[in-house]
């Protein structure tokens, strides 16, 4: 993947922000009235500074991000940590922008399931391996596209920010069908579309009950 992307990119000054781009479109996703909202791998805290919710948390594994996200605000609660194995609650808006990756797929999306509230939204935009015959049919698509975007972004100044040189990143994700199948038994009934410029959507509202056996082995809602 590493050498598939170095092949592809553009040169520095046409880079920009593939994440930044889907911020708007994860943003218009949420609900007008958010209680508590958490961003999951939040980074340096762009998202989580706009989730407009009476509470947001954000988490991250890496010390630094956190660090220089602290630095820009106070009206986030935010926490170091690793969202596996940290205590957090549940949410009523989950978020995952660009850091669903870096998580081993089944027990990473578990995990956010786990965070949203009964009834919550969850929202991850996502990076995919290419693996499909529409996957390359998508990248004739995305390759020009992502030139044109970032030749006009470099005409009005804005170009040349593909990403923060301290952000951690990884270069292998799951192919498309494979989050697909994990999804279906996970978040079953979530939405999945795919996105030019490399990337996914996955939206699941989390069921308002949840349906379980008890101790004398009948099923019933909790
Ligand atoms: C590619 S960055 C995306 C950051 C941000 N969401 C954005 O779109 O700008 C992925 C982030 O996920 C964080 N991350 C990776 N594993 C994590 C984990 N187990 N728990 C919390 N954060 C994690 C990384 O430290 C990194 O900041």
């Amino acid at each position: 993947m590493r050498e598939k992307q170095r092949k592809l990119q553009l040169p520095e000054k046409l880079r920009w922000s593939h994440n930044e781009w889907y911020r708007r479109w994860l943003l218009r996703q949420l609900p007008s009235q958010v209680g508590s909202a958490l961003d999951v791998g939040c980074g340096l805290g762009d998202l989580a500074r706009s989730i407009n919710a009476e509470e947001v948390t954000a988490i991250d594994a890496s010390a630094r991000m956190i660090e220089r996200a602290r630095a820009t605000s106070d009206d986030v609660r935010w926490i170091h940590g690793d969202v596996l194995t940290q205590e957090l609650g549940r949410y009523d808006v989950v978020t995952a922008e660009a850091s669903l990756h870096h998580l081993p797929l089944r027990e990473g999306l578990t995990r956010l399931a786990e965070l949203t509230k009964p009834g919550g939204l969850l929202i991850v935009i996502g990076l995919y391996k290419m693996a499909t015959p529409a996957d390359r049919a998508m990248e004739l698509v995305t390759l020009p596209a992502n030139a044109l975007v970032g030749l006009a972004k470099a005409l009005n100044g804005t170009g040349g920010k593909p990403h923060d040189a301290e952000m951690p990143v990884v270069m292998t994700a799951p192919a498309l069908p494979e989050i697909r199948a994990v999804a279906a038994e996970i978040t079953p009934g979530a939405r999945i579309r795919r996105h030019v410029f490399w990337r996914y959507s996955l939206v699941w509202r989390a069921p308002k009950f949840i349906s379980s056996t008890n101790d004398f082995g009948l099923s019933s809602d909790v």
